[in-house]
């Protein structure tokens, strides 16, 4: 069976700069991305932005700028923070590429083929911040202005002639495509959310629109552009080559293994994607995931409250690892979860410098003085060595499923769990105290908290690769070598080699920084 892996993350609207919830998705992707290429995958992981649409074409306009310059400028800034971030993205697509233009075009056509397209016309509720269609209930008046009571943007009464998607008649076979894959929408409430929307009810979706030009046009009729959500959700197979359905890349990784969004765009994933695809009579992808919001302090970051946090600033004051780490352990992925930067200290501190850091740097620092800084063999182990070690071992299984359910709070929770008692086996079973009296029994301390350390390492690897490559580099694991099958091999200390230096993991914050 081939172990391919493909996912992806929302494609960005390079409208503004991006920002901690754009980093979050990315960052949560990103840590799958490397897991599955631990598990031995061969994995693809998709990113990009999402140039066109009206939504743009405006901020392109208030700039002075024509959309396109506009885009190339604004996308370049997504894709530095792929590096920034230090993901491991495969592929950055924008959809003002050539290879996705074609392939959009693809499927306007296979849609039309199918009958699923006829020209109307539209009225009703647009909003351009959101590039969505809203029901009357779905919006509210707020001082004197209608918005989406979903994201609280403005919407306007929109009245134009309009491509139609017969999205009406694909009603009956998701909600019987939900029912054959439970886990096709997680976490299970907006698998919930989802159903009943579609139960009360699917309308046809307009899929073109005449007010404006910054879009790919309709074939035969370039009065229209495309919809900018049929034209950005299509990036996850332009990106395989598609329309080249013989391409290496298509076959080897469609259907998506998982696509991760921010639970504001679920509708579009887990309703229109796969009613299009299903329309052009192509396999849809295995699952959407929609995580929640990132709020600071409490409220939903916005500029007017000014309690934006820029994800630059803080990578540059305390480090990547440190953000991704913070992100991960402190918000409930699926659930929104505020972030400060109080507590961002306090978890630099306590997780990262004091528990996981600090073991490494103690332990490292032991041996370099006690045995001529090369890891001791082991010769007998008691059984508190064993429980230490089978512990995790016996757990692989467990936290791998964690992984595969993306529950990677469960994850992360379990392995911090295991560095914790680490690091009590070492205080509890004194090297030090030993030393003299008994140095085989020293050896075998050292043998067991290293063999430890290294399992540690490789499991925190996808969420911070910078400090635990350190970590395993220093243990003559390169970081090509790492994978999970090394968790299993207990063998794989080269114990004549000398231990490389390890450089400071963590520093701690001090209270005014
Ligand atoms: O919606 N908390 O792009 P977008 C957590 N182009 N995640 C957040 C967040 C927050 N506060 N704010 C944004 C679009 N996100 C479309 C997507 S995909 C075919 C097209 C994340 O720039 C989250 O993943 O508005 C959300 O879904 C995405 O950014 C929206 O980014
Ligand atoms: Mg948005």
């Amino acid at each position: 069976m081939a172990k391919n892996f493909y996912i992806t993350t929302p494609i960005y609207y390079p409208s503004g700069k991006p920002h901690m919830g754009h980093a979050y998705s990315s960052i949560v992707a990103d840590i799958f991305a490397r897991f599955k290429r631990l598990e031995g995958y061969n994995v693809l992981f998709l990113t990009g932005t999402d140039e066109h649409g009206q939504k743009i074409e405006k901020e392109a306009k208030k700039n002075n700028k024509d959309p396109k310059i506009f885009c190339d400028e604004l996308s370049e800034t997504f894709r530095s923070l792929t590096k920034t971030l230090n993901l491991t993205n495969d592929d950055f697509i924008r959809t003002t590429e050539i290879r996705h233009h074609k392939s959009v075009i693809d499927i306007w056509s296979k849609l039309v083929d199918s009958g699923d397209i006829y020209l109307d016309k539209y009225s009703g509720w647009y909003s351009v911040s959101d590039e969505a269609f809203y029901e009357e209930d779905e919006i509210e008046e707020n001082h004197g202005k209608k918005i989406s009571k979903s994201s609280g943007s403005i919407v306007e009464w929109v009245e134009e002639e309009s491509y139609f998607f017969k999205l009406s008649s694909w009603q009956d076979k998701l909600i019987k495509f939900y029912e054959d894959n439970k886990k096709f929408i997680l976490p299970e409430s907006r698998r919930n959310e989802v159903m009943q929307f579609v139960k009360k009810g699917l309308k046809d979706l307009s899929i073109s629109r005449t007010s404006f030009s910054w879009g790919i046009p309709v074939p035969k009729n370039n009065k229209h552009v495309i919809y900018v959500w049929l034209d950005a959700l299509t990036n996850y197979i332009s990106a395989l080559d598609y329309p080249d359905t013989g391409s290496v890349k298509y076959k080897n990784f469609w259907p998506a293994d998982v696509h991760i969004i921010g639970k504001d765009i679920l509708r579009f994933h887990a309703i229109f994607w796969p009613a299009f695809l299903m329309a052009a009579k192509l396999p849809l992808p295995k699952r959407v995931f929609g995580h929640g919001w990132i709020l600071s302090d409490d409220k939903k970051m916005s500029k007017s409250l000014g309690n934006i946090l820029d994800p630059i600033e803080i990578i540059d004051k305390y480090g990547i690892d440190q953000l991704r780490y913070y992100l991960i352990k402190e918000v409930s992925l699926g659930n929104d979860g505020s972030i400060s930067l109080e507590n961002l200290k306090n978890c630099i501190n306590n997780d990262l410098a004091n528990n996981y850091g600090n073991l490494c740097q103690r332990v490292f620092s032991f041996i370099k003085k006690n045995c001529n800084n090369k890891i001791p063999k082991k010769s007998k182990l008691i059984e508190s060595d064993k429980k230490l070690i089978d512990n995790l071992k016996n757990n692989l299984s467990k936290i791998e499923a964690f992984m595969n359910n993306q529950d990677l709070n469960e994850y992360i929770k379990m392995v911090v769990g295991f560095s914790f008692d680490a690091n009590k086996y070492f205080n509890d079973s004194e090297p030090w105290s030993v030393k003299k009296k008994d140095p085989e029994r020293m050896k075998n301390i050292l043998f067991v908290i290293m063999e430890q350390i290294k399992n540690i390492s490789i499991l925190l690897n996808p969420i911070i690769p910078i400090a635990t490559n350190k970590v395993l580099g220093a243990m003559n694991i390169s970081n090509q070598n790492i994978n999970l099958d090394k968790i299993k091999d207990e063998n794989i200390f080269d114990h004549e080699k000398e231990l490389n230096n390890l450089e400071i993991l963590f520093t701690k914050i001090e209270d005014d920084n």
